[in-house]
């Protein structure tokens, strides 16, 4: 099935409006069935957090047509999360979660194919910051011990 970008970026409009009450229920969501998330979370500003949260999300959503955007956007969004914390299993968290709050928003606009759709976004917006999110892990250069065998004994 082919991404329809129309369906996602009209359903959002939906859901736009209602900005700050779509970023509570998305953390209210994410913590109560993920609650090892919180741990993640614990030093947030969790006001700005969700400013910022919906922020990406209209970046994202607006820009779905842009494959150049997106993957600079969200590469450089997986490099930064590396430093909060995240791994690869915790995109399913969020997804579920994005999911479970779009639904309960949209109400009756929610159907199959609405879902449909959104995971497929999701799953294209999840791979690319997991690229971001490895090319970082890789560039961690792990301190080395000395090694005693190349120090010089100054007499
Ligand atoms: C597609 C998925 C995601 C999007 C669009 C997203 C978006 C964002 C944005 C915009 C920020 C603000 C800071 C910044 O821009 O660097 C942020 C911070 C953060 N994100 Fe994500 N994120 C995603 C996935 C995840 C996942 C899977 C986790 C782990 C459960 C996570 C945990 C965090 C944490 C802990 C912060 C830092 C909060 C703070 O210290 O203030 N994010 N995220």
């Amino acid at each position: 099935m082919e991404l329809n970008i129309k369906l996602i970026q009209e359903t959002f409009e939906l859901v736009k409006p209602r900005a700050e009450e779509f970023a509570n229920r998305f953390y209210a969501n994410l913590f109560q069935d993920y609650p090892a998330a919180q741990e993640l979370f614990r030093s947030s500003n969790q006001e700005k957090q969700k400013r910022l949260l919906v922020a990406s999300l209209v970046q994202v959503v607006h820009n779905l047509e842009n494959p150049e955007f997106l993957g600079e956007y969200l590469g450089r969004m997986g490099e930064r999360h590396v430093a909060y914390g995240t791994a690869d299993e915790h995109f399913e968290w969020v997804g579920h979660s994005l999911l479970k709050t779009l639904q309960e928003m949209l109400g009756t606009e929610w159907n199959q194919t609405v879902h449909q759709q959104w995971a497929m976004a999701y799953d294209v917006v999840a791979a690319l910051m997991q690229e971001g999110l490895t090319r970082a892990k890789s560039k961690v250069v792990p301190l080395r011990k000395a090694e005693p065998k190349n120090l010089k004994k100054v007499s």
